[in-house]
């Protein structure tokens, strides 16, 4: 596992476009794992500035997000399809039938959430981006006594739609559940980025990175994977 500090969420930013940027010059048609949330939104926005340049195209570039609420059609303001749309696909030369997103309408859930598995399946992610939620889930694999491995439907923890509660009018609106893709299919990634930022992700940093690898702490799992860069503003940093 390789830490990088940043001084600024900026550069941490440009940082983790950048490898994107390498990882897509290598290969044009790499597959990438792609999260939401706060996190993610400034390394977008560096990927955008890059494609503009002409650094970087997405066009033969395909992407699975990591997750979706259940009952939120994709062009509901807070679905993540449309967060995505809005902090990236629209902004870039991916085409639009090369990014997946699970269908948190779809009349059958289960059936989507093995048609994901298979889809993933069938191609392995090259660079998986994470971000880190305050109770070590990764996706929406929340804390449990048991973590599933492939794509699922999960519970969402008060804490967790507390946390997402600022995105919607009131908490009442955020879904009770979503899909996410397991741990199991997470650590299949050729590599994975794990961004933290903030001083209120210090102490989870710190149990993830240097704690017992426990289902309690989902991220902690990341420790038994080959490939992990884990970049870090100063703040979330503080503690290591
Ligand atoms: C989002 C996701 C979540 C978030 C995590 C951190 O697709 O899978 O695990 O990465 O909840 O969220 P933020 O970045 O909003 O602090």
């Amino acid at each position: 596992m390789q830490l990088k500090m940043f001084e600024t969420t900026s550069e941490l930013d440009r940082y983790a476009a950048q490898l994107f940027a390498d990882a897509l010059k290598e290969k044009p048609a790499s597959t990438l794992g792609l999260a939401t949330g706060s996190t993610p939104v400034g390394i977008y926005e560096k990927m955008i500035e890059l494609y503009q340049q002409g650094d970087i195209s997405f066009k033969y570039a395909t992407t699975f997000n990591l997750d979706e609420y259940v009952g939120l059609t994709a062009d509901h303001e807070q679905s993540y399809a449309r967060f995505m749309n809005r902090h990236l696909f629209a902004h870039i030369d991916l085409p639009a039938g090369q990014t997946h997103l699970p269908q948190g309408t779809a009349d059958d859930l289960a059936a989507e959430c093995a048609n994901y598995d298979r889809m993933l399946e069938e191609r392995a992610v090259d660079i998986q981006l994470l971000g880190l939620g305050h109770n070590g889930h990764i996706g929406f694999n929340e804390p449990d006594r048991e973590l599933q491995s492939g794509t699922h439907i999960v519970e969402l923890e008060q804490a967790t739609r507390e946390a997402n509660a600022r995105f919607f009018a009131s908490i009442d609106d955020v879904p009770t559940q979503a899909i996410t893709m397991g741990v199991g299919s997470i650590l299949k990634a050729e590599s994975i980025l794990l961004v933290v930022k903030g001083s209120d992700k210090a102490g989870i940093l710190k149990q993830a990175l240097q704690g017992p690898i426990t289902t309690e702490c989902p991220a902690s799992l990341l420790q038994t994977h080959k490939n992990v860069t884990v970049l870090v503003d100063r703040e979330a940093g503080r503690l290591l």
